[in-house]
Formats: structure tokens, C-alpha cells, sequence
């Protein structure tokens, strides 16, 4: 059996600041926000735009690509670390705008890993034959956690979310997922943290730590993962990493001796949107015809928690 990626979808909120307009509230300029990060603009989600409004938006237009209805989904994983509700799960509230009444649905937080996460758990239960049909959201809010007061922070995070239907097949030709290396390190929690009690909400991060720890794990884990799918680097079309800063992107090329136009990025219009990145950069590269049937993709992640992963797939 073989698992592959049968639609893509996207959203992102209406709304766009630029580091210009928000240098206006924040002491910051577009200078230091782009030159440190590559960050150019972010979407800033309204009261309406709430998380499972945006994935339910992002699922829609992955089932129509993937030419099946909701009904016949037998899985829903929203990968978020920012549901907003603590019941019901965010991945529930989806399911009812989009009426897969036979989905199993929850949500799974591993912070900005959470769609790579997701696709690790949706995998493995396809492979078990629990369904054919599993929808995978990353999605994130951290607009609504972080202090507008704290430069360090504020000016690095957007909103949006992507979803992914994934479609088990018997069909000879058809790509597949080949391999993951995935991995959690929680004694350094610290490092990136966000608590939800009405007193203390906001996100906190020590910058330069996520930095080293980013360089460090993801071209680790990408070996890793590449070396259990069999497949050497130069054969990868596209490296899909979590955008959360362009130097990050730049030094994982670096450390894997590959040239950086294999490694797309969104980060000017859309910042660090956790969960969503990979998701919504793999939808906007499948909607620009950039990927096909065929082509060997890297997708891989880190984050809170902290945190990783990689993922190797034959799309
Ligand atoms: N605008 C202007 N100045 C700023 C800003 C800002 N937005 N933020 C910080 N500064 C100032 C600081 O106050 C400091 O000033 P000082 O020297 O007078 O004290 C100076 O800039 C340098 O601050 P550093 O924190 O040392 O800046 P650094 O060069 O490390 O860059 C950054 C900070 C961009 C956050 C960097 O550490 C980084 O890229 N870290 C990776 C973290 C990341 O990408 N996190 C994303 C979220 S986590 C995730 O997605 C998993």
C-alpha cells in the first residue's frame, strides 16, 4: 500500500502588516526584521478568522483537488498549538463546518512540528488500515499569544493554515511517503514557551538557543531520513523546510552542501506561521505548478517542545 499527497489547500487571513506598518507601534524597522529573518509581512487574524474557520477553508480546496467528498474522510488531524477552545478540539469544530461525519478527529500539539506530526500519526494509521482517507491540518493562531510590547517576538509570527489529504492507493506507480525521522527533546521546554492562564499568556523564546538547536537538528534529521528511504540528497526536488527565519533555511542548506534554490520560502509575505508553514508553502507550490507527480520532496520541521522532524515522500 502506498500513502501519497491527493490534495493541497491554504488560507490565510485577510488581513497583512507589513514590518512598516508595524514598526509604527513596535520599535523595530523593516531593515532589522528582513535583514535578521527574512520576514517581510505577516497575515494577523480578526475575530472571525478563527483557527478552524481557516483549516476548514484549507480542507475544502484539498478535497476538491484531491476529487473526493467529506464524507469520505475517516480521519482529521489538526496539528495546532493554539486551538483556541480546550474542547472541542479544533480538528471537531473542522469537521463540522466541513461535514466529514465520518471522521475520526482530534488535535495533536508538537507547536510548529505539528503538521509534520501529524503526518506521522495519520500515516501510521493508514498503514494499519484504519481508513483510506485522512485530512491533515497545521495550523496556528500565534498572533493572539504573543506581547505586541516584546520586539524580540512579536515581529517574527503570522497566522494561516494548510491542510493535505492523504489517500491510500494499491496503484502501482503512484508516489508514496518513504520514510521519517521524528523527535521530541521536552527537558528543553523552556527554551520556547507559551502558557494559557488568563494571567500569563504570552509567548516567550530564547532566540539565539532556538537558532543553534534549529541548525543543528534539522539537516541531522533530514540525513536521517533520507538515509532510511534509501535516497541520496541530490535526488531531492525541493527541501520544504519550516519557515520560521530565512538564516535558519540558509545554514541547513549550507550543512547539507545543496543549493538554496532547492529550498522555497514564504517568509516575506507570511512570517512564521507554526504549524501552518509547511503546509501552506507546499499548497502555494502545487498551486504554482512547481511540483509534480514524481519529483522527491523533503518536508521537515521544528519547534516548541521542543520538537522535530523530517519526512521523505515521493509525490
Ligand atoms: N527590532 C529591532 N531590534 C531588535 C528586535 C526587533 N524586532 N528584536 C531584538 N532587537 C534588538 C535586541 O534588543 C538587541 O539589542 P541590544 O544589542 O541593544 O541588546 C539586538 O537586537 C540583538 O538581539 P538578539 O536577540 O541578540 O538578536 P539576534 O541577532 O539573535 O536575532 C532572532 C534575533 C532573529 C530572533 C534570532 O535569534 C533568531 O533568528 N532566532 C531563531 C528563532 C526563531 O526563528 N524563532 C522562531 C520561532 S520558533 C519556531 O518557529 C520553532
Amino acid at each position: 500500500m502506498k500513502i501519497i499527497i491527493a490534495g493541497t489547500g491554504s488560507a490565510l487571513p485577510v488581513r497583512s502588516v507589513t514590518n512598516d506598518e508595524l514598526a509604527k507601534t513596535v520599535d523595530t524597522s523593516d531593515e532589522w526584521i528582513r535583514s535578521r529573518t527574512g520576514i517581510g509581512a505577516r497575515h494577523i487574524a480578526g475575530p472571525e478568522e478563527e483557527l478552524d474557520v481557516l483549516g476548514a477553508a484549507a480542507a475544502e480546496q484539498a478535497l476538491a483537488r484531491a476529487g473526493i467528498s467529506a464524507e469520505e474522510l475517516g480521519l482529521i488531524i489538526y496539528g495546532t498549538a493554539t486551538a483556541g477552545y480546550v474542547t472541542p478540539s479544533a480538528a471537531c469544530r473542522v469537521q463540522a463546518r466541513i461535514g466529514a461525519v465520518n471522521a475520526v478527529c482530534f488535535d495533536l500539539n508538537a507547536a510548529c512540528s505539528g503538521f509534520l506530526y501529524s503526518m506521522y500519526t495519520a500515516e501510521s494509521m493508514m498503514r494499519m488500515g484504519r481508513c483510506r482517507y485522512a485530512l491533515i491540518i497545521g495550523g496556528d493562531m500565534v498572533t493572539r499569544y504573543l506581547n505586541w510590547e516584546d520586539r524580540s517576538t512579536c515581529v517574527l509570527f503570522g497566522d494561516a493554515a494548510g491542510a493535505a489529504v492523504l489517500a491510500a492507493t494499491d496503484v502501482e506507480d503512484a508516489g508514496d511517503i518513504l520514510s521519517f525521522s521524528m523527535g521530541s527533546n521536552g527537558s528543553k521546554g523552556a527554551v520556547l514557551s507559551c502558557r494559557t492562564l488568563p494571567e500569563d499568556h504570552y509567548l516567550t523564546m530564547n532566540g539565539q538557543e532556538v537558532f543553534r538547536f534549529a541548525v543543528r537538528t534539522v539537516p541531522a534529521c533530514i540525513r536521517d531520513a533520507l538515509e532510511k528511504a534509501g535516497a541520496e540528497k541530490e535526488e531531492v526536488k525541493y527541501f520544504i523546510l519550516h519557515q520560521a527565519n530565512a538564516r535558519i533555511i540558509e545554514a541547513a542548506a549550507k550543512r547539507l552542501e545543496m543549493p538554496l534554490d532547492r529550498f522555497p520560502m514564504n517568509l516575506p509575505d507570511t512570517a512564521n506561521t507554526s504549524a501552518g508553514t509547511i503546509p501552506v508553502l507546499l499548497d502555494q507550490m502545487n498551486r504554482d505548478g512547481r511540483l509534480q507527480r514524481g519529483d522527491l520532496l523533503v518536508l521537515s520541521g521544528f519547534g516548541g517542545g521542543l520538537t522535530w522532524g523530517a519526512a521523505v515522500l515521493r509525490y
